[in-house]
């Protein structure tokens, strides 16, 4: 659900046309709505209501301050994969207590950062990690709370990129050898309080059985351990509700929810959950300009002012977004791919999509782009990075400038000349 729709044949973000935003901000731009980032928090809240449940936004999917800001004034913890994230975090006002740590190269600086932040756990994704943490939670006489994030070994059915919890996959510690982590932590490593199990096996996940099958791997694991004497107080099942791009029919948080809830009936633990695309997938355009049309004998092309370097998905997962004219005025349609000016053919929006006929000019809106789109993004081809505007009932305001050139070229320097060589000593006879 989200709030972005046509009143007549002007496309709008909430009470705002997205017409006066291009107009007003130029092209590319990401236009996020904040009704609907707070309806998708509250749905995820809502869904976990009658059990103890943390909800850790995943600010990998996108990380502007506006965003986080408005997920922190809801309650919501955040899920952090960098010393940039937690800074984010930070500056968004979150509760570092309600933020947990995952990704498998987490520098010792990044691990000071945290532990001196005072966050609730690092999700751990090897032996050597969880070792590190323990000496520098040690120089800083400090307790460090941990979960071992569990591959589980379980199809999520997505695009193998990003698909994590298979043996093949680089994510976490395989459960035997989880369980061994665990003990071995307890008994010897004195600054770290393991705590919670965490597992999270990939993203556009659109049913439920992989979660359901991964979920009964982590509880059996939860029974072991606790036999063992571990105390383990959380169960963090990731993120990876997928959303609707097109036609897939992802199960709504509060089925989700129901299952989850089913699985873990009994067990006294507080439930952590990691979303990122569900909770700002839909929740954001991009709108763009044709600069051109063209007409070659094979196909039409629509070249945009939007790019790969602002939305990767379609070049680099092959996604589909759905494409809408900003002002429905003809009721024409073509078939053409949607390109942008970078100099590859890898650089589409859209592939043989039959969408309304445009001319130079027009805008159109790309859809579900507030997912991994912006946070994606990139300089190539020395492009200035989009604008991003946050609407929020009738009023609109820019919550990332455009990029100018002189922010492209910022910290570069020539490098020092190289020295002449000594006068007189070529050719010196
Ligand atoms: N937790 C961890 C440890 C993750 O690695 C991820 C995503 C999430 C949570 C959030 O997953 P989500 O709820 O968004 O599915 N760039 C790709 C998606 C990469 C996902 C990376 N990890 C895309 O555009 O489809």
């Amino acid at each position: 659900m989200h709030f972005f729709d046509y009143k007549g044949k002007n496309f709008y973000a909430e009470g705002v046309s997205v017409e006066r935003i291009v107009k007003e901000v130029g092209t590319p731009v990401y236009i996020y709505s904040k009704k609907t980032l707070t309806r998708h928090f509250q749905a995820y809240d809502q869904a976990f209501a009658a059990v103890p449940h943390l909800i850790c936004y995943s600010i990998k999917a996108n990380s502007n301050l506006a965003v986080l800001k408005t997920f922190a004034q809801e309650g919501s913890g955040f899920d952090i994969v960098s010393g940039g994230e937690l800074f984010r975090a930070k500056k968004a006002g979150a509760d570092t207590r309600k933020i947990v740590f995952s990704g498998v190269g987490k520098r010792e600086d990044e691990i000071e950062f945290a532990l001196k932040s005072n966050i609730l756990m690092f999700n751990v994704e090897s032996p050597q990690e969880m070792r590190a943490i323990d000496k520098i939670a040690k120089r800083l006489r400090k307790k460090a709370g941990v979960s071992i994030r569990v591959n589980p070994n379980v199809d999520p059915k997505t695009h193998p990129y990003i698909s994590t919890g298979l043996k093949k996959n680089k994510f976490g510690i395989e459960t035997e050898d989880a369980f061994r982590e665990y003990v071995y932590a307890k008994r010897s490593l004195k600054n770290v309080v393991p705590m919670g199990i965490d597992c999270h096996i990939g993203s556009q996940i659109t049913q439920i059985t992989p979660f359901i099958d991964a979920l009964k791997k982590t509880t059996d694991l939860l029974a072991r351990l606790r036999a063992e004497g571990l105390d383990i107080k959380y169960i963090d099942m990731g993120g990876g509700l997928g959303i609707t791009y097109d036609k897939e029919e992802p199960p709504h948080p509060s089925k989700y929810g129901e299952a989850v809830i089913r699985g873990t009936k009994g067990l006294g633990v507080t439930l952590i959950f990691e979303p990122g695309r569900s909770m700002v997938g839909n929740a954001g355009i991009l709108a763009t300009k044709v600069v051109y049309t063209k007409k070659g004998s094979e196909k039409n092309f629509v070249i945009v002012d939007a790019a790969m370097n602002d939305l990767a998905r379609p070049s680099l997962y092959g996604s589909y977004h759905a494409i809408k004219a900003v002002k429905a005025n003809s009721k024409a349609e073509i078939t053409a791919d949607v390109v942008g000016p970078i100099c590859e053919s890898g650089d589409f929006l859209a592939k043989d999509r039959l969408i309304p006929e445009v001319k130079a000019g027009d805008a159109l809106a790309v859809m579900s782009a507030g997912a991994y789109g912006f946070s994606m993004s990139s300089n190539y081809n020395t492009r200035p990075r989009a604008a991003e505007v946050m609407v929020n009932g009738k009023e609109f305001s820019v919550v990332r400038k455009r990029e100018v050139l002189s922010d492209l070229i910022r910290g570069e320097q020539a490098a020092p000349a190289r020295k002449a060589p000594k006068a007189g000593r070529k050719g010196a006879k």
